[in-house]
């Protein structure tokens, strides 16, 4: 069934990638961004771009109702971990009470099906591993918290209107699907697409850059951890398949699905060294590695149990190998963004 969707963050890497392959089956999309992270080049071109901030309720009741917007797909935010310790309030605004705008316009208007980009995050240092969705939350940093907020909101809003409580507009129900992230990685197949995320922190970008001599090198924090080599464990999913994890959750909230909070992994986990080897691998290119000290707050291994959205939404991951995951983040790195960066620059002439 096609449906008119909103994407807000659809410039940014995951949403740039759920975007595409929301236009390729058909739907409407209307994609929201400020450009805080994002590229205008990464946003389809069959989509319909508007400039702007998720908190401008005014700008989002206008494109709800205008476009006959069906449902939500919320992806911006800010993400990076380190700067929600330094600078709490910037994250609290923009993810926690940015998306409570977001939801009070989805209610003004009759909006009643919402998809959220939460991340594995909320579970803090998960006690049992693979961490099902049921695992205590526990966020050990205010981006964590930030996006635990938003869970609880969207909960307590789809119970609201189930109890008929929120009487203003007469609309029916309203149901989301929170999606918990694992550690997003790769690149389009097609090479087009990938991450561009202004100073990334995230590994396999990070080793990436490094290995096409855009960084010195990568550093390592701790090997002393209780794990196969001593290195982080984490879980690992390709962009493409967390994707295409959207457009299931649209189909499953379109045919009347019930509110879930599904993990997105595919239950194994690699440790760093292991991911550092492969992109060495793929790449052809050795990668100069610096041990430092753990950092405060990383969990020795987060990997998810993913049984419940393959259960839930029927979705099936068609990239589930790291050397795939690897191949396309280099090649987006070596070849990808030096075309954007081309097709950008002022013309010589
Ligand atoms: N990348 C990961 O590994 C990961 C893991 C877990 C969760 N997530 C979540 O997924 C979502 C997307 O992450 P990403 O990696 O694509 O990041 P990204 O920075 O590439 O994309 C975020 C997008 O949101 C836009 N944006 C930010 N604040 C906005 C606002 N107030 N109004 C309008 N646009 C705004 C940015 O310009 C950018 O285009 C985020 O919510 C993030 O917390 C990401």
């Amino acid at each position: 069934m096609a449906l008119s969707v909103l994407v807000t963050g659809g410039a940014g890497y995951i949403g740039s990638h759920t975007a595409r392959q929301l236009v390729a089956a058909g739907h409407q999309v209307v994609v929201l961004d400020n450009f805080y992270s994002g590229h205008r080049w990464a946003v389809p071109a069959d989509a319909t771009l508007v400039e702007g901030d998720v908190a401008n309720s005014e700008l989002v009741e206008r494109l709800l109702r205008d476009h006959d917007i069906q449902a939500v797909i919320h992806f911006a935010g800010y993400i990076v971990v380190p700067e929600s310790v330094e600078n709490p309030q910037k994250y609290y605004l923009n993810n926690t009470v940015g998306s409570l705008s977001l939801m009070q316009a989805c209610m003004e208007t009759g909006v009643d099906k919402f998809i959220f980009s939460s991340s594995a995050a909320v579970y803090g240092i998960p006690e049992v591993l693979p961490a099902r969705e049921d695992a205590p939350t526990a966020p050990i940093n205010p981006y964590g918290r930030s996006k635990l907020m938003t869970e609880w909101m969207l909960h307590d809003l789809a119970v609201s209107r189930q109890l008929g409580s929120v009487p203003s507009d007469g609309q029916g129900d309203f149901r989301y699907v929170a999606l918990r992230y694992f550690n997003v990685a790769g690149a389009s197949l097609d090479g087009t697409l990938g991450q561009a995320t202004p100073e990334a922190t995230h590994l396999i970008k990070v080793a990436c850059e490094a290995v096409c001599g855009k960084r010195q090198g990568v550093t390592v924090f701790g090997d002393d951890y209780d794990t196969v080599d001593g290195t982080c464990v984490r879980d690992y999913i390709h962009v493409e398949d967390l994707a295409s994890a959207h457009l299931a959750a649209l189909d499953y909230l379109a045919v009347d699905g019930k509110s879930e909070i599904l993990n997105c992994g595919y239950g194994r986990g690699f440790s760093v060294s292991e991911v550092l080897n492969q992109v060495r691998q793929v790449s052809g290119i050795d990668l100069p590695v610096t041990i430092g000290p753990r950092r405060a707050g990383d969990p020795p291994a987060l990997v998810a149990d993913a049984t419940r959205i393959h259960e839930v939404l029927d979705w099936t991951p068609q990239h589930q190998d790291l050397a795939v995951i690897c191949r396309t983040a280099y090649t987006w790195e070596r070849d990808g963004m030096a075309s954007r960066a081309e097709a950008e620059a002022p013309s010589a002439a």
